[in-house]
């Protein structure tokens, strides 16, 4: 491996960290290597906490005059919640930057680069760039679109069952790939369920892997249009300091909405369907994205996801499949909903990946923005 990518790679790494918690910032992480060793490293752990270069440089010392920077995202040129990057950069003597991609902020786009070349900097961009941008995914469409970046998980046996006929789903996936789901919800700014999933499964929506930052904790969101969520739900008194915001429209009965607040729910009003049949989940999404949440999981079900994905909301698909049948004509299916009438319509996926979590089998796959949209 050339050293140069061997540094980006360790930028990226340290990246990772701050995943779940740089939101809505990015994820960066940055070296300082001087005579072919890294004398200093960070990352960006919490928004209002040093950037990632900052870090570094910090880190570094005297040792980042005459030095290398790898980042892997354009450094800032603006007074956000903390000075711009380019100027510590510039003070602290370092003469290449390798910048793995240019930030899409509109705010830096390109000028945190051209402020590092006008100071006499070396600038080189593009090392890793497709690692780069693919962990920046959710940031760059949350910048871009004003929505967020939605990934829907399911499980579903060898049949392509998502639960039994009496909604038992309790377990169709297998150790590992929960705890895959665990830290996925740690990695989201949001998990959202339908109401029929909130009331037959009663989930938590939390994750419980020891590790986990309560800081990392997602918000829980259930659309549920005419606030049938029960009081005595399990999401809202078994860890009653993180929030849950039920999405519900104005046809909900106030005296639910009450009993809700009362039992320490969040509960927002959105926009109905044009057909009036549930929530218009593009104007949820608009609302999630106004309250700066820039990822969301979505885990079901059958109804909910079919919503999402025909309305062009869905990024990303992960579906674990399970070695097991379930069978019977009324069991539900990952997409549930009408479907399409002929194979002239259907979605066509991109991107289709397969590996082996634990024993089952995880596909990923990528939704194509559809026309119209970017
Ligand atoms: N294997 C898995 O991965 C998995 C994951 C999740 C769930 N499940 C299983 O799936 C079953 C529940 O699935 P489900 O399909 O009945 O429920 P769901 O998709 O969780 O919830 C559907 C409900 O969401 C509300 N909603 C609000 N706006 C909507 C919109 N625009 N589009 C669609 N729905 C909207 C509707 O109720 P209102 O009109 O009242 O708002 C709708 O009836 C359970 O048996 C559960 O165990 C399996």
């Amino acid at each position: 491996m050339e050293s140069g990518e061997k540094f980006m790679r360790w930028a990226l790494d340290l990246a990772r960290y701050g995943r779940g918690t740089a939101s809505p910032n990015p994820m960066v992480g940055a070296v300082v290597v001087s005579d072919g060793e890294i004398v200093g490293e960070g990352y960006h752990r919490v928004p209002g906490r040093p950037h990632a270069e900052a870090a570094a440089l910090r880190d570094a010392g005297e040792l980042a005059s005459g030095a290398d920077l790898y980042v892997n995202l354009e450094p800032c040129c603006h007074h956000g919640r903390t000075p711009p990057c380019t100027e510590e950069i510039i003070e602290s003597g370092v003469v290449r930057v390798f910048a793995a991609m240019v930030d899409p902020n509109p705010r830096v786009a390109g000028r945190g680069l051209s402020r590092l070349r006008e100071a006499g900097v070396q600038v080189e961009t593009g090392l890793l760039e497709d690692e780069a941008q693919r962990l920046n995914e959710a940031y760059t469409k949350y910048i871009g679109s004003g929505m967020p970046f939605v990934t829907l998980k399911m499980a579903m046996t060898l049949d392509g069952k998502i639960a039994t006929r009496t909604g038992d789903s309790r377990w169709i996936s297998g150790d590992e790939a929960r705890k895959w789901v665990h830290r996925q919800r740690a990695a989201s700014d949001a998990v959202l369920v339908g109401i029929g999933t909130a009331r037959s499964d009663d989930p938590r929506l939390t994750c419980r892997l020891p590790e986990c930052p309560e800081s990392a904790q997602p918000l829980r969101v259930i659309a549920d249009s005419l606030a049938r969520l029960p009081a005595g739900a399990r999401l809202l008194w078994e860890a009653p300091e993180r929030p849950v915001l039920v999405a519900c429209t104005g046809d909900a009965p106030q005296g639910r909405l009450e009993k809700l607040r009362y039992a320490g729910a969040q509960v927002e009003t959105f926009q109905s369907r044009p057909d009036g049949d549930g929530l218009d989940l593009k104007s949820l999404l608009h609302g999630l994205a106004a309250r700066e949440i820039t990822s969301v999981l979505c885990e079901g079900g059958g109804e909910l996801a079919h919503g999402l994905v025909f309305s062009g909301l869905v990024d990303s698909i992960v579906i674990f499949l399970a070695g097991k049948l379930i069978g019977g004509r009324d069991a539900p299916t990952p997409l549930q909903g009408a479907g399409v009438d002929s194979m002239d319509e259907v979605l066509e996926l991109c991107d289709m990946e397969i590996d082996r979590v634990g024993e089952d089998l995880r596909i990923t796959a990528r939704i194509p923005p559809m026309e119209g949209e970017s």
